[in-house]
């Protein structure tokens, strides 16, 4: 089973067009649904009114949660509100929440608070650029280290990992990651894996590709870059786009 993940990030502005996209991205997720697991994130606002627009098999994710449950902290939504709203994924480590604050230590309290309220966290990790020598790799096993260290495999397992190179992400992005580029990522975090919970494990665990996935480089991901499906931004708001995605990937 592959996974489609569209991170709505900070849009769309108005309740019509998020029922507008809601209802297309239904279409879009029933028409695929024996070979792509399809989830929306949209802004946590939007929660509700996804969720009263979204049809089976659509999935709902939110898109952060608070690393601890104390109520003084303006502006955060802890993990039982995200289960009010009826989320059942959480994105987590995004390389933008990263750059406002987020730690790795950040990241794996707000992951704790995901496995007490059982909801699926989604967990993003990636360099921030790449150099010659591959000291981007240990930037990547040190995330990597913080969310994994003292996971158990039965929670290690229920995680969906997305890596996104921080450099190949958003509209400002010069270029995505070649798939040879996440080829060579993919293998590292299996090897991670493997070496920690058994290669049997390690092969179940799905691991995705995000920035600047499209329907274009999509199929080229996916067979070259051994990833098993794609966190997306940009295109998650363009049902064409996203319908065309899924039909590549669907093959
Ligand atoms: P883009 O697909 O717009 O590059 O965004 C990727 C991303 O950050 C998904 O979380």
């Amino acid at each position: 089973m592959l996974y489609l993940i569209g991170n709505w990030k900070m849009a769309p502005e108005k309740n019509i067009q998020v029922i507008d996209l809601v209802k297309k991205t239904n279409e879009i997720a029933k028409l695929y649904k024996k070979s792509i697991t399809t989830i929306v994130c949209p802004p946590a606002v939007f929660l509700p009114i996804v969720k009263k627009n979204i049809k089976v098999p659509l999935g709902i994710g939110s898109q952060g949660v608070a690393a601890s449950d104390a109520v003084a902290q303006t502006g955060l939504i802890s993990a039982s509100m995200i289960k009010e709203s009826g989320a059942q994924y959480v994105i987590i480590g995004h390389s933008e929440m990263r750059a406002r604050g987020d730690s790795n230590a950040n990241v794996k309290d707000q992951l704790t608070r995901l496995f007490e309220k059982k909801l699926t966290p989604i967990v993003c990790i990636g360099e921030k650029t790449r150099d010659e020598q591959g000291w981007y790799l240990s930037e990547v096993k040190d995330q990597l280290e913080t969310v994994y260290g003292d996971l158990a495999p039965l929670q290690a397992k229920k995680i969906i990992l997305a890596y996104e190179p921080v450099w190949a992400i958003g509209a400002q992005a010069d270029r995505a990651a070649t798939p040879a580029e996440c080829r060579e990522m993919t293998i590292f975090i299996r090897k991670f894996l493997s070496d920690k919970y058994g290669e049997k494990i390690a092969k179940a665990m799905p691991i995705l590709y995000g920035g600047s996935a499209d329907e274009f480089n999509a199929k080229s991901f996916l067979e070259e870059g051994t990833a098993d499906g794609f966190l997306i931004g940009r295109v998650s708001l363009d049902p064409k786009r996203l319908g065309a995605l899924a039909k590549t990937i669907n093959k």
